[in-house]
């Protein structure tokens, strides 16, 4: 299910899908690493119903539904180039948000020229419908899993059909609720605002990446009162 699945957010997700009962591919440049994180996994996963197993990203989206692309943005493009025929028209979810960490400043947004980079996904991967979605929900939340998720996703998307697909699929991690935020063009606005969440998280002190009511009523609290933890 998941290119670049070995990384924090994609071995979350990957952990979370299969307690639900979802078979997931790990999906990696290495096959031999994808297979390790699934075994990890698989054995970390108490009472998980779907099955985890590792394999080349190329291997992975074929035997795929639904492909996750959870590379860093830097590494997108050379990612997905050679991938656009394996996934083939796979609906994709894409989580990728453009920034780099300045010293002194924090995190701050990198321009793409496709407008986001869930558009640079969908120039890259063209028969594929692609939703840009969870680039608010912290990995290190979802890597808990004994915990119940508490968090809104903001999801945008030109496909109405693979929208309903993707909002199954995320509602189908108890606590998740997911948001339709529009066109895949607003992914913009959701890649920005998660740059201001995680420099307001930095400053303040909370949860990272979060768009839970408990997490929105941490932030604002603390924000209002210079609190820090
Ligand atoms: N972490 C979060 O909380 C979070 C939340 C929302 C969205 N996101 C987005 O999710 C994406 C992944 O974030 P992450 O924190 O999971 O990153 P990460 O831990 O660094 O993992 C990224 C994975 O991408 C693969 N990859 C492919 N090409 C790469 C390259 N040139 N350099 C480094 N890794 C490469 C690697 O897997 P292989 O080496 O096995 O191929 C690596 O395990 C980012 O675009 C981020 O903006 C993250």
């Amino acid at each position: 299910m998941a290119v670049g699945g070995t990384g924090n957010l994609g071995s979350a997700l990957a952990a979370r899908f299969a307690q639900a009962g979802h078979d997931v591919v790990i999906g990696s440049r290495d096959a031999a690493r994808a297979e390790q994180a699934a075994a990890a996994l698989a054995g970390a996963i108490a009472g998980g119903g779907g099955r985890v197993s590792g394999a080349a990203n190329a291997d992975a989206v074929t035997a795929a539904q639904v492909v996750v692309v959870t590379v860093p943005f830097e590494a997108q493009e050379a990612t997905l180039r050679g991938l656009a025929d394996a996934v083939g028209e796979r609906v994709v979810i894409s989580t990728a948000v453009p920034l780099r960490y300045v010293e002194g400043i924090g995190p701050t947004h990198v321009d793409v020229e496709e407008g986001s980079a869930s558009q640079q996904v969908a120039r890259l991967l063209p028969r594929a419908p692609v939703v840009g979605a969870l680039h608010t929900v912290s990995s290190a939340t979802l890597a808990r899993t004994e915990g119940r998720l508490d968090a809104d996703v903001l999801m945008t998307g030109d496909d109405d059909a693979a929208k309903v697909v993707v909002a199954r699929l995320l509602a189908s991690l108890a606590g998740l609720r997911v948001v339709d935020a529009g066109p895949l063009r607003n992914s913009r606005y959701v890649e920005q605002v998660t740059v201001l969440l995680l420099s307001i998280n930095k400053r303040v002190g909370a949860t990272p990446v979060c768009a839970s009511s408990t997490c929105r009523t941490s932030w604002l609290s603390r924000a209002r009162t210079g609190e820090s933890s």
